[in-house]
């Protein structure tokens, strides 16, 4: 049993069937089969092409799509019999077609490779997953600006090198978050374009001399247009790495919201709350109540990385045009697109039920000296140069600390010791609220200036 009983389309030359082994080799039909509507799809735009150029009769046509519809419905059911032994979707759907229509179905591969059939599926099918995508990040969005909104004037430290550093808005800081995926769906628009170009008609490599119309199986498919040299069109796999670049930042800025939740609701912050449906325990610490939700894309962020650089290492030694290599850059991008958009859902989730737990936050921002800064900037309106400003507010930082004392524990009179020019309009400043208030520069933390981004992040996404 050490070859196959399939027969191939490329039986005319050959004489002796292909070895077993190479058959599970090189079969893409366990993942592939993924492609099969766009396959599908593909494949009836083309046969009515042909018919419409006179190439093949009206009634092979309508032969060919009336059987490629009753295939797609057996796949839809679970009825129809996937065959390794026909590698990938495009021949599994090929022989199918001709074992249920007979010679019609011997005619839809006129004009056209499974070279440019490929590149066609996977641009259709990435086309798709990058509009579900951009929903998927549109809801994360969504998710956190309702946080913002709900706790518009919570206060928590904002940190720099893992140390509290200025008071800053709760909904800035999710604002933060909802700049980045604001991004993030740019550089998916923006990579939606180069890959909604249709490949058909570039056939093996150096097109067809079969009298085709391109543009006409480009609209049916909605591309908006068509690729312009064939032996590229072939070989070019740049708008799935372009894509696998972007859904890498997208896991990079979803690691980065994933680490600030696994410390904001470790013990040492307890800055928030997950809901137990959220979280898993230990099998052995009966207390532990663990972050996994987060930590799971956190660590699913290297899967996503690892799969661009797989791809780039793919292709980097190809000659022109198609090469069989390039038929691993499927898995990479399946695996991509499940995990950066399961991750995406449930961050949402995570961000949408999460709760702050305001107390303790308020305590931490009133501890740590936050507003340093805010006594130097007071100093400066008082004509101290910035550099002066700082040493002054430096040491009066090192006299809280031996004294254990915060900044607004200090009375007038401690404060003058250090300054004369410091007087009682400093009551307010060194408060937390006093702190965000002065920061009304354009993107700065001032509760108007939160109020005016969030209403615009609000537009945005309406
Ligand atoms: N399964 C192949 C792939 O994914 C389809 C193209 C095969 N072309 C070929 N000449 N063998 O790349």
């Amino acid at each position: 049993m050490n070859e196959t009983k399939e027969t191939k389309p490329w039986g005319g030359r050959f004489q002796e069937a292909t070895n077993r082994m190479l058959e599970d080799f090189s079969a893409s039909i366990q993942y592939d089969r993924r492609l099969y509507h766009q396959d599908i799809a593909g494949s009836k735009a083309h046969a009515r092409m042909l018919a419409r150029q006179g190439i093949i009769s009206d009634r092979d046509a309508d032969a060919i799509v009336k059987g490629l519809d009753e295939i797609e419905g057996e796949i839809r059911s679970g009825k129809f019999v996937w065959r390794s032994g026909l590698e990938d979707i495009h021949m599994n759907i090929e022989q199918a077609l001709v074992d249920h229509i007979g010679e019609p179905g011997k005619k839809l591969h006129t004009g056209r490779s499974r070279n440019d059939q490929v590149a066609t599926d996977v641009r259709l099918y990435l086309r798709g997953e990058i509009d579900r995508l951009d929903r998927l990040l549109l809801g994360l969005q969504q998710a956190l600006l309702s946080q913002a909104r709900a706790h518009q004037e919570l206060i928590l430290p904002g940190y720099t090198h893992m140390q509290r550093a200025q008071p800053v808005l709760w909904p800035h800081h999710m604002l933060a978050y909802f700049e980045m995926f604001k991004r993030d769906r740019e550089r998916l628009r923006d990579c939606r374009k180069r890959t909604n170009i249709s490949p058909l008609g570039s056939a093996a490599l150096a097109g067809t001399g079969l009298p085709i119309d391109r543009m006409y199986v480009a609209r049916e498919l909605g591309f908006s247009g068509i690729t312009a040299n064939s032996i590229d069109a072939v070989s070019d796999r740049d708008f799935i790495i372009e894509f696998l670049a972007a859904a890498s930042i997208i896991m990079a800025h979803l690691s980065r919201l994933s680490e600030e939740l696994v410390l904001w609701a470790s013990s040492e912050f307890q800055f928030i709350d997950l809901p137990d449906s959220l979280c898993t325990g230990s099998s052995i610490m009966p207390q532990k109540k663990n972050p996994d939700a987060a930590e799971l894309v956190r660590g699913k962020t290297g899967r996503v990385y690892g799969h661009l650089f797989g791809l780039l290492t793919t292709i980097k030694g190809l000659p022109l045009a198609y090469n069989r290599d390039l038929q691993e850059d499927k898995e990479a991008l399946f695996d991509s697109i499940d995990t950066v958009c399961a991750s995406v859902e449930i961050m949402s989730v995570l961000v949408a039920e999460m709760r702050p737990i305001e107390g303790r936050i308020s305590e931490c921002v009133g501890q740590g000296f936050l507003t340093a800064t805010d006594l130097a900037d007071y100093l400066v309106r008082k004509g101290l140069p910035f550099r002066e400003a700082h040493s002054v507010a430096g040491k009066i930082v090192l006299y809280c600390l031996s004294q254990g004392k915060e900044l607004t524990d200090l009375r007038l009179d401690e404060l003058r010791a250090f300054s004369p020019l410091i007087d009682g309009d400093i009551s307010g400043v060194l408060s937390p609220e006093g702190s965000v208030r002065a920061r009304r520069c354009p993107g700065g933390t001032a509760p108007e200036r939160v109020a005016e981004a969030l209403a615009r992040a609000e537009g945005e996404i309406r």
